[in-house]
């Protein structure tokens, strides 16, 4: 089954991001709607070749059953929300997500009226931000992001579920982070590249034994009974305007266990009270749990 092109795609440089909740009543039209989805995004890749589009729509845990009631995926589920208070990590559930990047501003801005045109009179818009390449691929912390992701052919291999109903899909979870950055720019830079476990300027991750229990990349890096590593595609991107600045964080996964038990460390940490140092200087406002259906799946159901 051909996945949606924006679940594997390759870093590029803009995004523009969706999120609606259906109004009530309309999910047989929705889900023809999105019965065409898979043809839009073919056009739109078509008419920009030098834009490298790519489209993404996922559906909410929480209308999945409304939307297709034949069949559900077996693994998803609500949000795995964490912690209390300063250091939380909020369920914030929506209907749909669509991830609209290229590398052309005009082109994810066109693919963006194109799908508020396809939808109108049956959602609602709850959120929508732009996201964008920072320098090299850094995050607004000026850190670079995504170095340790699943390369070439293995970034299917992570991302896609491989076979059964729902082969070509993949389960996606998205967290708005918004960060503290007067908080942020008060550490020195070895305290910020503790915080990561990573060198600010190169991007040279620490040794292993110099690696604090508290850094991101420890308690994001983990492995199952087995012994073999678990992981996550990371399709984020930055987010920003003159006052706020942020993440768009976005885990792509042929299986939500994998991003659960990463959040689970980073928030409830190793059990000896070693969390993650990262969840001191950024805070999700928003977290939602979602599954991106093949193009065949849409198609199918869209008939
Ligand atoms: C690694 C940034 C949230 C999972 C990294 C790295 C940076 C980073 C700079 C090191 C370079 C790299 O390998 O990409 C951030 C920021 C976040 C955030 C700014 C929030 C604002 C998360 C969340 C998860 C996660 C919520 C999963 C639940 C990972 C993983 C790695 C990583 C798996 C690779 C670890 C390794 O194998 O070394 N992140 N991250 N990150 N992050 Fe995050």
């Amino acid at each position: 089954m051909t996945a949606q092109a924006g679940i594997c795609a390759e870093p590029n440089l803009h995004a523009h991001y969706l999120f609606f909740n259906m109004l009530p009543g309309r999910h047989t039209e929705v889900r023809h709607k999105l019965g065409a989805v898979p043809a839009l995004w073919r056009q739109l890749a078509a008419d920009y070749p030098d834009a490298a589009f790519s489209g993404l729509v996922a559906i909410g845990h929480d209308c999945w059953d409304e939307l297709y009631p034949q069949a559900r995926p077996s693994e998803l589920s609500a949000f795995p929300a964490q912690g209390a208070g300063e250091r939380a990590a909020p369920a914030t559930p929506f209907d749909l997500f669509f991830q609209l990047r290229a590398d052309r501003l005009d082109v994810a801005y066109i693919a963006v009226q194109k799908v508020m045109a396809l939808l109108a009179g049956l959602v609602t818009l709850q959120d929508e931000r732009q996201g964008f390449r920072y320098l090299d691929c850094r995050d607004m912390t000026g850190f670079v992001d995504g170095t340790e992701n699943p390369e070439g052919a293995h970034r299917a291999e992570v991302a896609l579920v491989a076979e059964g109903p729902f082969a070509g899909g993949s389960y996606v979870h998205v967290q708005r982070y918004h960060h503290r950055m007067a908080r942020w720019q008060q550490l020195t830079v070895k305290e910020q590249e503790n915080v990561y476990g990573r060198t600010k300027a190169d991007n040279i991750e620490y040794a292993s034994a110099d690696k604090p229990l508290t850094a991101h990349t420890k308690r994001t890096s983990l492995k199952d009974a087995a012994g073999n590593s678990l992981e996550i595609l990371r399709q984020s991107m930055p987010w920003g305007s003159a006052t706020e600045q942020g993440l768009m964080f976005i885990s792509c996964c042929h299986t939500p266990r994998h991003f659960t038990r990463m959040l689970e460390s980073m928030y409830q940490g190793d059990g000896a009270g070693h969390f993650d140092h990262l969840t001191l200087y950024t805070r999700p406002e928003t977290g939602a749990a979602f599954f991106a259906p093949s193009e065949g799946w849409l198609l199918s159901q869209g008939e």
